[in-house]
């Protein structure tokens, strides 16, 4: 590449470095604009007024709001015919009914773990490193999530998942409808799956799938009920605090250690003899 081609990629890496410490980190036109071919004209675009802004971000999203049943049946069917985990996840990464594919995802973000596992985790949704990787948990709070595992003896005992499985753009809470589409993906892994107890980590994942509307600090340590739609499978759930959380709190840690002895303790518990 000769002085102007490398100034220029100079130029381009210095930009997306900002870009990146702004927090800008998905892009939603099709195709990339050069915004150094013809920077005055792209600061003269006039600033849209707030209402037209909302308008256009609600006609974006509005095929899919207008649609979240279809949407909603069509995973069901997707996830319905699927008769392994391997099917599963190609029923997801082929779904393209949530939102959420189309709003910067690199991929899909299924699952990992022990697919024989007695217990299963369900996290909130895939961060920039799930969506680079292609696996949940796998970045600063997954690590933290696999130290607390392990010093509990669980690591090879767990299959992982989330309540959604694309990244939701700037790592933003994922909304109900876009966990709702996803719900029927999540649910037939929890029957695939079998386990004996569920782990819900944070606040998102645990009112998504208790439904209910309590915060977390209020949910977490205590034990509730799961069941699929139909009520044929009936499970203990626990939900917990994030390890993102964790992360930025350490002081919550003791908390988290202590619903996971909870956990662990009756998880061992011998079943009763009727
Ligand atoms: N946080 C989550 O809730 N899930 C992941 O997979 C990663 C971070």
């Amino acid at each position: 590449m000769g002085g102007q081609g490398q100034t220029e990629a100079k130029e381009l890496e210095s930009l997306m470095a900002f870009w990146a410490d702004a927090g800008v980190d998905a892009s939603y036109a099709d195709a990339p604009v050069n915004r150094l071919t013809a920077p005055r004209k792209a600061l003269e675009v006039p600033a849209r007024p707030v209402a037209v802004a909302t308008a256009l971000i609600l006609a974006r999203a509005a095929p899919f709001a207008a649609d979240i049943g279809s949407a909603v049946e069509e995973a069901r069917r997707a996830a319905g015919a699927a008769t392994t985990l391997d099917e599963l996840k190609e029923a997801i990464a082929a779904f393209d009914g949530c939102p959420l594919k189309f709003q910067g995802a690199s991929q899909s973000v299924f699952a990992r773990g022990n697919p024989e596992a007695p217990v299963m985790i369900i996290g909130e949704g895939p961060g920039a490193d799930e969506d680079r990787l292609g696996e949940p948990f796998v970045g600063r709070a997954g690590k933290l999530l696999d130290k607390m595992l392990k010093a509990a003896g669980l690591e090879d005992r767990v299959f992982i998942t989330n309540t959604v499985f694309w990244r939701p753009p700037g790592n933003r809470t994922p909304t109900l409808a876009e966990q709702a589409v996803c719900r029927p993906f999540l649910e037939s892994a929890v029957f695939l799956i079998k386990p004996k107890l569920l782990l819900l980590v944070g606040g998102a994942a645990s009112k998504s799938v208790l439904g209910a509307d309590d915060g977390i600090m209020s949910l977490r340590g205590r034990w509730f009920e799961w069941s699929d739609a139909e009520k044929r499978l009936i499970l203990p759930v626990l939900p917990t605090l994030h390890p993102a959380f964790l992360l930025r709190t350490p002081q919550a840690k003791k908390l988290a250690w202590f619903d996971i002895l909870t956990f662990v303790e009756r998880l061992d518990r011998p079943e009763r003899v009727p």
